[in-house]
């Protein structure tokens, strides 16, 4: 077999996004188009992987996986000329040339080896990647002759009535011999309604010359959508978030709403976990299997281990929550907390930065911040740790087993030693020994028939 290279154009400015941020960057289930595309493309192993950018892609350059290479297109003068560009970085290549664009990020690997398969049985010198879509608008048409046989590509803009009533269109997905589509991208020329070098155009000259042209027409038109605009983005959203839901639910997962489930790409999730309607999964999500989620839940790049029940309304960011804890409703698990296993969180808990050790019970209203607890505690209802003094954030440290009353205020640094016991209402500044009782706060007086006088004293009313 011969050698495959592969081309992503990603230079275009993307005008018809009206944005500030480079096309290649918008995202599609919570990842950049680009990085979808790249990650389908690994899969083919090809020998090398060119990248076509403009001079001001930074953004996008930085994000590229290694072994990626770029090619810079310093003027976009056209998909012509920016394929042009990908193969100076080719020099001395021979062999077979895919090529795609960052704005088709639902394009999957097998569509890609049928093509490739395609182009090699055929032994062409271009083949194309073509579907027909509902609505071809938009698109450059194929145009066949008689005997079926691919002549050209038009570009919408610049087809008659007649070509646009064409309902095959070309994905902008190729494969070409190199050998044969050098000379042909030579010959290209900008005379048309954009005055750009066409990439399309490759595609007369080609068989002007007499050289074997081919189209494969893929029944899935959604997968080879292109986006140009905002309207496209938020449809290929609505595809890509329709096929991960139906992918987990074949793996087991049960979705109680599936529409209104949102799950990013990144996101697994174990068997018989059921998803209640509303939640949110996204980033690098991972849960585990028979876990809850409940109505509404966010889960933000968090990690749980199997068996965690989430209730409604909770967030969990960047967090991790061990097998078996139960959570909230309307807790808060802030960026960098590790919660151990058999914990539980109460309702409207929050803990930011801290690690909660296996077993730990922290009840309803309660804040740990900045904290290193460990098995087997209790933190109270409505307990909090005062970590932050105005200019500094300070660490509070609870041994295994400590108990932390209601309404405790634990004022940061502090240390509460294995098993100690902390009254209910205490204001804790100083460390407590392991095993003692920490209480701080009046002792209580009680004024025997007071409220008797005091009514009195105010006229009985
Ligand atoms: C292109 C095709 C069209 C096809 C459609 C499919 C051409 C002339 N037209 O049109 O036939 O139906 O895709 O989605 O090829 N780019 C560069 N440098 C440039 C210009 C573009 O790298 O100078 C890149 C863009 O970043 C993009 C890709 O090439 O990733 C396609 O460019 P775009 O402007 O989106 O072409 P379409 O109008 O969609
Ligand atoms: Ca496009």
């Amino acid at each position: 077999m011969p050698p495959l290279a592969c081309v992503v154009l990603a230079a275009g400015q993307g005008v018809r996004m009206k944005s500030r941020l480079p096309k290649p960057l918008h995202e599609v289930c919570g990842r950049p188009m680009i990085d979808h595309v790249l990650e389908t493309l690994a899969e083919l192993r090809a020998e090398r992987t060119v990248v076509v950018l403009g001079r001001e892609a930074d953004q996008v350059r930085k994000r590229l996986p290694e072994g990626v290479e770029v090619a810079e297109q310093a003027e976009q003068l056209g998909t012509g000329h920016a394929l042009m560009c990908a193969a100076e970085a080719l020099p001395g290549f021979e062999g077979d040339l895919l090529v795609t664009c960052a704005d088709i990020p639902l394009l999957t690997v097998d569509t890609l080896r049928n093509l490739i398969e395609h182009h090699r049985a055929e032994a062409a010198a271009a083949t194309i990647l073509t579907t027909e879509p509902e609505d071809p608008t938009g698109y450059g048409r194929i145009v066949r002759d008689q005997s079926g046989a691919v002549t050209a590509i038009v570009e919408h803009a610049d087809a008659d009535e007649e070509t646009r009533r064409i309902g095959e269109i070309n994905t902008s997905v190729y494969c070409f011999d190199v050998g044969a589509l050098l000379p042909a991208l030579e010959r290209i020329e900008p005379a048309n309604a954009q005055g750009e070098y066409y990439l399309t155009d490759a595609i007369a000259v080609l068989v002007e010359e007499g050289q074997p042209v081919r189209a494969l027409v893929t029944p899935d038109a959604d997968e080879v959508m292109g986006i140009n605009t905002r309207v496209q983005l938020a449809e290929a959203e609505r595809i890509a978030r329709e096929r991960i839901r139906e992918r987990l639910m074949l793996d087991g997962v049960t979705l109680l709403d599936p529409p209104s489930t949102l799950i990013d790409a990144g996101v697994s999730i174990g068997r018989d976990t059921v998803i209640h309607p509303g939640a949110q999964l996204t980033g690098e999500t991972s849960v585990g299997e028979d876990c809850i989620i409940g109505a509404g839940v966010a889960l933000r790049g968090a990690t749980l281990g199997d068996g965690v029940l989430v209730r409604d309304s909770c967030v969990i960011s960047e967090s991790s929550i061990g097998s078996g804890s139960a959570v909230g409703p309307f807790t808060y698990v802030r960026e960098g907390s590790e919660v151990g296993e058999g914990c539980k969180l109460g309702s409207s808990a929050e803990v930011n930065r801290s690690r909660v050790g296996s077993g730990t019970k922290m009840q309803h209203f309660s804040y740990l911040g900045d904290s290193e607890v460990g098995a087997n505690c209790n933190i109270g209802a409505g307990a909090v740790t005062c970590n932050y003094d105005g200019l500094e954030k300070h660490k509070t440290i609870i041994e295994d087993a400590a108990f932390i009353g209601t309404n405790v205020t634990l004022i940061a640094p502090v240390r509460i030693g294995a098993g100690a016991y902390i009254a209910a209402g205490s204001v804790i500044t100083k460390d407590v020994p392991g095993g003692a009782l920490g209480v701080s706060r009046d002792r209580q007086k009680n004024l025997e028939g007071w409220v008797e006088r005091w009514r009195r004293r105010r006229g009985n009313r």
